[in-house]
């Protein structure tokens, strides 16, 4: 009951986005010329390292057995498949990734990123692979949090580096407290220690509905819509790799499967390009 309200909700949400957005894709490809001066990988080689935080399921999280395992893993295990790349994750606080993809530590990143224009000057992104957006989550009990406007000057618990603490960070007179994992901010609400969450709307309704943290429910419409992307070092050799398996397993029907394992429902379109 609970997975089939979960599925239905989730399936609106994206449904909506797409709707809202209707984007013309038209083209306007990278057009860099620099080629890394130091890359390891250079002219792509048969192994990615690809980072991730791997506490954001369904994204990306640990099954029992210690396996990293969730919507992101399938979809970069299967992007390496089709465009002929082994792929080995490398699990990174979220605040170290882009760091680590500057530094030339990791080859790409896949960790339900938001593609935003802030990160576009500092890493590239792949073309868009899901819509999301950032929900609020109070405790269920409350009453008095009812928009994103009625968070001035309470308690916000958001992820560290996360497109949710910066929006919690533009909140008048709101005290903001950051944490490593979104689950633990979650946490933090549950405990009655934050009056509310910002965080991203798909991974918020899992961790409610799988029970996981108990007391809690989101408010309303979501804050903003997102599109997820695949990151790597500026002008990486891999873009196109990443890009064109991603066009192959949206064409022969394996994202499709993958975001019916995870998500119970067709996949809406995707734009080619993230609206900023
Ligand atoms: N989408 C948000 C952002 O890009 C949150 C991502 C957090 N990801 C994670 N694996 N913890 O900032």
């Amino acid at each position: 009951m609970v997975r089939v309200t979960r599925f239905r909700f989730l399936r609106q949400f994206l449904l909506g986005l797409v709707c809202v957005v209707m984007i013309a894709a038209c083209g306007g490809g990278g057009g860099d010329t620099g080629a890394p001066a130091d890359d390891a990988a250079g002219g792509g080689s048969d192994l990615l390292v690809v980072a991730t935080e791997p506490a954001f399921p369904p994204f990306e999280f640990q099954a029992e057995d210690g396996s990293l395992v969730g919507f992101d893993i399938d979809l970069m295990n299967a992007i390496g498949e089709a465009a002929g790349f082994e792929v080995e994750f490398q699990s990174l606080p979220f605040d170290g990734i882009i760091p680590a993809l500057q530094s030339n530590t990791v080859d790409a990143a896949i960790s339900g990123m938001t593609i935003t224009a802030a990160r576009l000057e500092t890493v590239d992104f792949s073309r868009p692979y899901i819509a999301a957006g950032l929900a609020i989550a109070v405790q269920e009990s409350n009453t008095d949090i009812n928009s994103i406007d009625d968070l001035e000057g309470k308690r916000i618990a958001v992820q560290i580096g996360t497109t949710g603490a910066e929006t919690a960070n533009g909140i008048p007179d709101a005290q903001v407290s950051t944490f490593d994992s979104a689950p633990l901010a979650l946490q933090e609400l549950s405990n009655g220690n934050a009056d509310a969450v910002i965080n991203d709307a798909p991974v918020t309704l899992d961790a409610i509905a799988s029970g996981n943290i108990p007391g809690l429910k989101v408010i309303g419409e979501l804050v903003t819509e997102e599109y997820y992307g695949i990151a790597l070092p500026k002008g990486s050799p891999n873009l196109e790799r990443v890009n064109s398996g991603m066009a192959t397993i949206l064409e022969n029907g394996t994202y499709a499967e993958i975001f019916q394992t995870w998500f119970g429902a067709e996949p809406p379109e995707l734009p080619e390009e993230a609206p900023l």
